[in-house]
């Protein structure tokens, strides 16, 4: 191309990005919405239908919600209504006119009965619950665990009647949204957005929404963060928000959070004692890094997760992704003996390991449980 030549394409392009940046401003103008407005997601119902319904099934959209019904566990029976201490002293599970209940006796005496308001916890694992005193929020005393389908002493709690408040860090991971008053464990009741929606994974979509409802015709994706833009750590920092622990200082609130921010702007990690390991339960990132398929890979968590998708339970299907790296493996014969050893692969590597945080008591028994889950640290055991 000669001088002349490359002039003009430079011109014509100069030009083009002028036509377009105008335009960009022009509906920039007309759009009400800011940055920050969030649409709520029944918003995105109308144009996101399948992924939308696919949604209110997920463990996410169900991390809590409040008690407005009889039925505290979900799409289960716990085999006993009550949980006892010992002969003298048990909290029992009671239905009254305007709600659920726990109640305590101690023997024939009637102890402070208080009523379930608000789940956290889709049950897939557990609930536990919180009740309201005024703005002030309190959790309940008996924790549900679906492996055992019976009522414990909540993890953490004394073997005694006992109420601890709830705090705005349970509320960080378990909400989309609560606006806190004065006070430790004080939340404006009717702020909190249930579950964990839409917009916590994909930033506020005010101006995306009011975009493409005035421009129909529109089909390319505008004003919304897409995954595909992200780096790997930007990727998994959308996850490890809530799923890289506990043992942290919080820099700044965790609903601000959106995709592409990075995660220590938020956060300030500190091992909960020198020297400590990640614990299974609630930090899968924690886990994932000290695995040798994570450091030598570009994994992120949704090379085995699609988050509308879950693959509930299924250990064959998630199995097929560890083959997607892993064609050929040196397998001894004795291991080849194994049964599972061409169709499930977690059992042996992602082992069901306790959490140390989190432990529960039954009833009659002094010892603690502990909760288990597959370990994200993928390794020969
Ligand atoms: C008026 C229609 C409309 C509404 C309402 C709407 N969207 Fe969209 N959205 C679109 C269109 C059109 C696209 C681009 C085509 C596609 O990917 O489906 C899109 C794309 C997206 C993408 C990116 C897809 C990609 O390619 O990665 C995300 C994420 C998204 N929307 C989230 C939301 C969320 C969250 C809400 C609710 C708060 C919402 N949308 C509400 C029309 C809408
Ligand atoms: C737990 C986090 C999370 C939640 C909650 C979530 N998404 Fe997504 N979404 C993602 C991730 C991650 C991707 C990218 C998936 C990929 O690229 O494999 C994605 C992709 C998308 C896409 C584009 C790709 C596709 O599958 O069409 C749309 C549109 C979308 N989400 C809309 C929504 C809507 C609407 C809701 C609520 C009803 C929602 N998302 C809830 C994390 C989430
Ligand atoms: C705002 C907090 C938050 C964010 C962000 C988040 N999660 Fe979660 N995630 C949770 C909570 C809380 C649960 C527990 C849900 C329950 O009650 O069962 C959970 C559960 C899960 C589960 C188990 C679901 C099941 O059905 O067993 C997977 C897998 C998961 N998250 C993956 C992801 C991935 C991948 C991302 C990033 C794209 C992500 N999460 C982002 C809070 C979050
Ligand atoms: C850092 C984020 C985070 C914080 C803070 C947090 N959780 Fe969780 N919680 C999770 C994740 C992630 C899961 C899902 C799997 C797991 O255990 O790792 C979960 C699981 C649960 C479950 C079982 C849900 C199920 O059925 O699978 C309950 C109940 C629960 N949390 C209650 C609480 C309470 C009460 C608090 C406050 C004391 C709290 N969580 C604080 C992230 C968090
Ligand atoms: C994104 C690709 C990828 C995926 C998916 C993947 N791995 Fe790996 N994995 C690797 C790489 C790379 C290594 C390191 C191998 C090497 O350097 O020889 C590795 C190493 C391993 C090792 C040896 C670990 C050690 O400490 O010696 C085991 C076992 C393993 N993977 C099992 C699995 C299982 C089981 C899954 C599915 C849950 C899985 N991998 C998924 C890439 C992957
Ligand atoms: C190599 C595949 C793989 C990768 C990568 C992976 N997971 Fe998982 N994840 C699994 C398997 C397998 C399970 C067990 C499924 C089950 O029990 O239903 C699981 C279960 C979970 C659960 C349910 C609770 C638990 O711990 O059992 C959560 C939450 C979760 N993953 C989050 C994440 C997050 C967040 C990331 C990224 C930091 C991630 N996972 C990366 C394979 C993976
Ligand atoms: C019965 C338990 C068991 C099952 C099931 C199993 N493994 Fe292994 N795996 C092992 C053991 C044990 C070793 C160490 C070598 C040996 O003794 O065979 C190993 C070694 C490995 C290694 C490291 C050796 C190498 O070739 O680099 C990889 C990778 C691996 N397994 C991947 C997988 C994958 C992928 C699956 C599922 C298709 C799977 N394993 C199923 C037990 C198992």
């Amino acid at each position: 191309m000669n001088g002349k030549g490359r002039l003009i394409l430079v011109l014509s392009v100069f030009i083009i990005f002028v036509i377009l940046f105008s335009q960009c401003m022009e509906t920039e103008k007309q759009l009400t919405a800011t940055d920050t407005t969030r649409a709520g997601a029944v918003t995105c119902k109308q144009c996101h239908a399948k992924i939308y319904d696919n949604y209110l099934k997920e463990s996410h959209a169900n991390t809590s919600w409040p008690v407005t019904t009889d039925e505290v566990v979900r799409g289960g029976n716990p085999k006993s209504n009550e949980f006892a201490f010992d002969e003298h002293l048990k909290i029992v599970v009671e239905k009254r006119k305007d709600g659920m209940y726990q109640v305590p006796y101690f023997d024939k005496d009637q102890g402070p009965a208080k009523r379930f308001d608000i789940a956290i916890g889709s049950g897939k694992n557990a609930h536990t619950y919180g009740f309201w005193t005024g703005d002030r929020l309190t959790q309940l005393q008996l924790t549900y665990f679906r492996s055992i389908n019976e009522w414990t002493n909540s993890p953490g709690y004394p073997q005694r009647i006992y109420f601890q408040g709830m705090g705005i860090r349970c509320l960080e991971c378990h909400t989309s949204d609560v606006k806190p008053t004065i006070g430790e464990y004080n939340f404006d009741k009717k702020s909190i957005v249930y579950g964990i929606n839409c917009e916590r994974c994909h930033g506020p979509a005010g101006k995306h929404v009011e975009f493409h409802i005035k421009n129909p015709g529109d089909t390319a994706a505008k004003y919304i963060k897409l995954y595909k833009d992200l780096t790997r750590k930007q990727k998994n920092d959308a996850c490890a928000m809530c799923h890289s622990g506990n043992s942290l200082v919080s820099l700044k609130s965790a609903f601000d959070f959106k995709p592409g921010d990075t995660i220590e702007s938020y956060y300030h990690y500190k091992p909960a004692y020198p020297g400590s390991e990640p614990d299974v339960h609630g930090n899968q990132l924690g886990m994932l890094q000290k695995s040798m398929c994570f450091n030598k890979s570009s994994m992120t968590c949704g090379t085995c997760h699609n988050p509308h998708k879950p693959e509930e339970e299924n250990l064959i299907a998630y199995s097929k992704k560890c083959m997607s790296c892993h064609a050929t493996v040196k397998h001894s014969e004795k291991t080849l003996g194994n049964a599972m050893v061409k169709t499930n692969c977690i059992n042996c590597h992602m082992p069901l390991k306790g959490s140390q945080v989190i432990t529960y008591q039954q009833a009659g028994l002094d010892s603690v449980s502990a909760y288990k889950l597959h370990t994200h640290r993928i390794a020969v055991y």
